[in-house]
């Protein structure tokens, strides 16, 4: 079967790791994919920059529009950020010309998520993002496919690493905020312009992603009730300790009598719930459906690799629908290819 090619726009944390995991292991994905993946072509705005990675053979496009109009690729992958710049309009160039999109950039899906998926549609092409929540935990796969058929009352959680590491560091270690901050930026958790992070605006951008997938609204970012973590002081920490509370920054989305509420706010957690106890970059997503009940999924929620290993599953499961191509395994991989099983000792 041909190779699933794939043209990567933006090289930071998330492009630059998504390159070194697909390469350093091509043979096993070609086995569970059915079909090599091959990344054919990149972009990002420095060509001199020095990112230890192995290009050779690889097509270099200084405009990510230009990768996504000219590129020989059948998938866009789209890790370069913002609203309304370069990731905007490559995007819309490549499902214009059919191809598959892949991005892990919540706020452009937050402002332009529905025209872009209307794009998708109208062109056949599919258009998935499962990073752009939460870092590595499937909450996009849970709500677009396993909880087909419930009905979803409420979703809450702890959707970004970057406060959730600040308000940690400054509780166990009793850092500074500002000294908190410049590490989560030097991990790579935090985004572009920090402000995002610590001001909830990229909290509630997943939360009206979420809020789409759960109820079926158009996607309302700037309808969110929003306060950050720029407020809380470490008195603050050390007083909520004291009443036997943490405070975690959380998304909230729930059904009501008259509409959808969400709202972004810091929130003292008792001590002695699961929430409480999720610290550092981990993120955690609560979902209460009728059907299954509560599901919560906890996971680490930013970073490079995290977000990576998100990327890479949206990218196989196109190479695994491609006409060509086999469906999805039915034991995760080909059933010819599965090792004999070896027992520990
Ligand atoms: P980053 O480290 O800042 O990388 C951004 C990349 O985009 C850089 O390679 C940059 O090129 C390139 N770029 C910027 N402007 C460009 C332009 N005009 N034309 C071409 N390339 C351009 O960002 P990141 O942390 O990898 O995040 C990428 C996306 O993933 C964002 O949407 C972010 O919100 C999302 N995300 C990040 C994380 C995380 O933990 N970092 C987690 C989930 C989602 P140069 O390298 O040449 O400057
Ligand atoms: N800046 C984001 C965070 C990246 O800290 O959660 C993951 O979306």
């Amino acid at each position: 079967t041909d190779a699933l090619k794939i043209g990567i726009a933006g090289l930071g944390t998330v492009g630059a790791s998504l390159v070194r995991i697909i390469q350093s292991r091509s043979n096993e994905l070609a086995a569970t994919c059915g079909r090599p993946i091959l990344i054919t072509g990149v972009s990002a705005r420095d060509k001199t920059k020095d990112r230890g990675l192995h290009l050779a053979g690889v097509e270099w496009f200084d405009q990510p529009e230009d990768l996504a109009e000219k590129g020989d690729i059948d998938v866009f992958v789209e890790l370069i950020g913002g609203v309304n710049g370069p990731a905007n309009s490559s995007v819309r160039v490549a499902l214009e010309r059919g191809l598959h999109v892949v991005t892990a950039n919540k706020a452009l899906l937050a402002y332009h998520g529905v025209e872009l998926a209307t794009i998708a549609e109208e062109k056949g092409a599919l258009l998935n993002f499962e990073a752009a929540v939460a870092g590595g935990i499937p909450v996009i796969k849970a709500l677009r496919e396993s909880l087909t058929g419930n009905t979803i009352s409420r979703i809450y959680g702890i959707m970004n690493g970057t406060c959730n590491y600040i308000l940690t560091k400054m509780e166990k270690e009793g850092l500074s905020f500002a000294d908190c901050l410049k590490e989560a930026q030097r991990l790579g958790y935090a985004e572009a312009d920090p402000a995002f992070d610590i001001e909830g605006n990229d909290t509630a951008h997943k939360l009206s992603i979420l809020t789409t997938l759960a109820f079926g609204n158009r996607i309302a970012a700037d309808d969110i009730y929003l306060e950050g973590i720029t407020n809380i002081s470490i008195e603050d920490i050390h007083a909520a300790a004291e009443l036997g509370y943490r405070i975690k920054l959380l998304g909230v989305a729930q059904r009501t009598d008259s509409g959808i509420e969400q709202r972004v706010h810091p929130t003292m957690v008792p001590v002695d719930s699961v929430i409480a106890q999720v610290d550092g970059v981990t993120n955690a997503v609560a979902i209460e459906s009728d059907i299954l009940g509560e599901l919560l999924m906890v996971g680490p929620g930013a970073g490079g690799n995290a977000t990576a290993s998100s990327v890479l599953g949206d990218i196989a499961d196109i190479a695994k629908s491609q006409p060509g191509a086999q469906r999805v395994p039915v034991l995760g991989h080909p059933a010819k290819a599965l090792e004999p099983y070896r027992k520990a000792r």
